[in-house]
């Protein structure tokens, strides 16, 4: 089966099998196969966060687990279990919808509620783990389900579990602890700029998805329309002596203190390299989000991942910082990690 219209990159790439799945009962019976068959496999959600750099010889098994509902509604507090094949922006309207607030400057990310937790979503100051509970994944080591909590999942930036222990846990229901009294958080400066001097209280969540949308619709291409991975890079982490270097030389270099070093805005570095807007016969670098690459027209896997390693180069040339990946690379030898 072909997989390009299976990944928002849309770069060609085949399975040697393929197999949807709508519960975890279907899901075991195939996982079961691919392991009788000695078959690899590889999980795709929405695939919005990953790169084929070529054909996967295995099954690919997509997991299409639906369901929304309700748990534990009391007072202002509930939980919403949802599937892991929800789509992931659908559920923050649902919820933003019915007041419960906690997800709802994660509107319009692309892919699935199952996908959320691997890389720990995240954006204008909210992170999914700061409001996850708990979710039920298949481990493959033992073949049972288990619940794993906030804790159990080790969420820090873009970085879980499930990124740190690729191919042991199949998420198959996400739950997340919603409110509808907690404080909306407004202190991202594009949301500022767009809120202007409306006041707090004047706001429910379903205003700040709805803002969130149209800031993102500004910046951030539309996989549907100009396929792409969203954010390409991680932002960097450096340490302070580090940092102090570069901003003597870059005065004006944008970057956010954290608890341990400072984070750079990688779309930056990429940007000052002289990239955004970049583009050669089939791929190139957004024009108005330099961290996003874009597949123009019939861009391969290999292409995107040749234009990362140029944009990686460029940047560890100029500012002797190397940029990380964010999307997984699948399929092809296993060596195209730029
Ligand atoms: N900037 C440039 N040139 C550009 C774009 C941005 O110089 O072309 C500078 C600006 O100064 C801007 C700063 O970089 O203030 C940061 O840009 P932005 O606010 O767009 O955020 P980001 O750090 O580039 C991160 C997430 C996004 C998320 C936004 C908003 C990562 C890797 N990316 O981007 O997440 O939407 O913040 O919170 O952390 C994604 O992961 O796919 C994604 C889109």
């Amino acid at each position: 089966i072909e997989l390009e219209a299976l990944n928002t990159l849309h770069v060609p790439a085949k399975a040697r099998f393929y197999v949807e799945v709508h519960t975890s009962d279907e899901l075991v019976r195939s996982l079961d196969w691919a392991s009788s068959e000695d078959q690899e496999v590889l999980i795709l959600g929405g695939g919005s966060n990953l790169v084929f750099a070529g054909d996967f010889a295995g099954l690919v098994v997509r997991l299409a687990i639906r369901g929304r509902r309700w748990e534990h509604i009391e007072d202002h507090r509930a939980t919403l279990v949802l599937g892991a094949g929800e789509n992931w922006h659908e559920a923050v309207l649902y919820a933003a919808r019915a007041g419960y607030r906690g997800i709802e400057n994660l509107a319009l990310i692309p892919g699935t509620a199952g996908a959320a937790p691997v890389q720990n979503i995240g954006a204008y100051g909210v992170e999914l783990g700061d409001c996850l509970e708990s979710v039920t994944a298949l481990d493959r080591n033992s073949g049972e389900l288990v619940v794993l909590n906030n804790a159990q999942c080790r969420f820090s930036y873009r970085d879980s579990l499930f990124k740190q222990t690729p191919g042991r846990y199949v998420i198959t229901e996400i739950r997340l602890g919603l409110s509808r009294s907690r404080a909306l958080v407004l202190g991202y400066r594009d949301l500022r700029e767009y809120l202007g001097d409306t006041a707090e209280t004047a706001l429910d969540p379903l205003h700040v998805a709805e803002a969130i949308m149209a800031i993102r619709r500004r910046k951030l291409p539309d996989p549907d329309m100009i396929p792409n991975a969203g954010s390409f890079f991680k932002n960097p982490v450096v340490d302070g002596v580090t940092f102090e270097a570069l901003s003597e030389r870059h005065p004006d270099i944008v970057a956010y203190p954290q608890e341990q070093g400072v984070k750079l805005a990688a779309a930056w570095l990429i940007d000052q390299s002289g990239w955004k807007g970049f583009r050669n016969a089939r791929v190139g670098v957004h024009n108005r989000q330099a961290l996003v690459l874009i597949n123009h027209s019939g861009g391969t896997g290999a292409d995107i991942l040749e234009l990362a390693r140029e944009v990686r180069q460029s940047v560890v040339d100029r500012f002797g910082v190397t940029l990380e990946m964010e999307p997984g690379i699948v399929g092809g030898s296993g060596r195209e990690n730029p």
